[in-house]
């Protein structure tokens, strides 16, 4: 085709960026595509909020399902369960492309959206839901595709590290640091998400289902925030050589003879000569332990509206690639049933 049509659901402090990268790298973008990405309108719930001048008005609309189902790649950012999860099926039973940044979506509806993506033959995309810009779900799910992980362990949650490190070498409180997080656009609307690790739990949800082909969901993932974490722990850690840092960790393990995989997130001791202790500020990393591959580390900018505008981008890219020379992703619905298992086994 020599024209997609793109539709954009929400318009926060990521979809304005990505409207702002849809506008102004167009020619880029039809160069690296072969089509033009037109862009069809930008759903939000009130057309009368304030927006950032590069969002075109005309473009506003709150009719989301009708925006959803007459587009060729629908990108939702809106993030919450409802509208969104009703949005991207409808869209892709209409035969759209979706790319998504909705972590808590894929963490508790993954496995369902998936099979609907498979029956429609489009593309469901990610790369945003976890850490930000790193590429790491393409990373995990395509470049290790050939290997065996053995264990994933990641600092997933940009407002969490951002405040443990400002707790740490920046002397603030828990509620200066949170605030700070929040100003600069790294915490979810509600920040309960990150600090009570919530967020974290659903990034580990989505690293597992693909690091281990397993269907891991939020309701599979024991979780520890960080808002009890007090200076004097800090300071305990920092004397036996050790930072504090929310780490998801998923691996495989045998719990009364059966094998299966753990996955769990909550403030580990990370001793400062580990790769994950000069993880600072809002950036992410997640280290992959494989059979193969030995040990790898992913890591950059986990948070705000530019970088995951980045990750956003390039899943339109691959998307619109596919609709253009055909194919599409590698399939999520063949995912082999590895049991979660009881959290006590760890
Ligand atoms: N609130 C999230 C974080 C944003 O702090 O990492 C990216 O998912």
């Amino acid at each position: 085709p020599a024209t997609l049509r793109v539709a954009v659901l929400g318009c926060g402090v990521v979809g304005t960026e990505v409207v702002r990268r849809l506008l102004t790298n167009a020619s880029e973008l039809h160069a690296r595509t072969g089509t033009r990405l037109e862009l069809v309108g930008i759903g939000v719930r009130s057309t009368a909020t304030p927006r950032d001048p590069v969002v075109p008005t005309e473009l506003l609309t709150e009719d989301l399902r009708g925006l959803a189902t007459s587009a060729d790649i629908v990108i939702e950012l809106m993030g919450g369960i409802e509208p969104a999860r009703g949005l991207v099926t409808g869209a892709l039973a209409a035969g759209a492309s979706v790319i998504t940044a909705n972590k808590a979506l894929l963490a508790q509806h993954g496995p369902e959206l998936y099979e609907a993506a498979d029956a429609a033959r489009v593309d469901l995309f990610y790369e945003a839901a976890v850490a930000g810009a790193v590429p790491v779900v393409r990373g995990v799910r395509e470049s290790l595709a050939g290997d065996k992980i053995t264990r994933v362990l990641g600092i997933v949650n940009g407002t969490t590290n951002y405040i443990l490190d400002e707790m740490t070498s920046g002397g603030l409180d828990f509620e200066k640091a949170l605030a700070q997080a929040q100003e600069l656009g790294y915490a979810e609307a509600d920040p309960t998400a990150d600090v009570e690790g919530l967020d974290a739990a659903a990034k580990a949800a989505i690293l597992a289902s693909l690091a281990f082909h397993s269907r891991t969901s939020l309701d599979d993932v024991p979780v520890q925030g960080i808002t009890s974490i007090s200076p004097e722990d800090i300071a305990s850690a920092a004397q036996t050589g050790h930072v504090i840092k929310l780490l998801a960790i998923a691996e495989q393990g045998t719990y009364d003879g059966v094998g299966g995989l753990a996955v769990r997130v909550h403030p580990a001791l990370v001793p400062v000569e580990h790769p994950l202790a000069s993880v600072r500020g809002p950036f992410n990393a997640v280290f992959v332990e494989a059979e193969a591959a030995g040990t790898l580390m992913f890591y950059g900018a986990g948070a705000g509206g530019e970088a995951t505008a980045s990750a956003v981008l390039g899943d339109v890219v691959a998307a619109a690639r596919h609709r253009v020379n055909g194919g599409k992703a590698p399939s999520e619905s063949a995912h082999a049933a590895l049991p979660p298992m009881p959290a006590q086994a760890v």
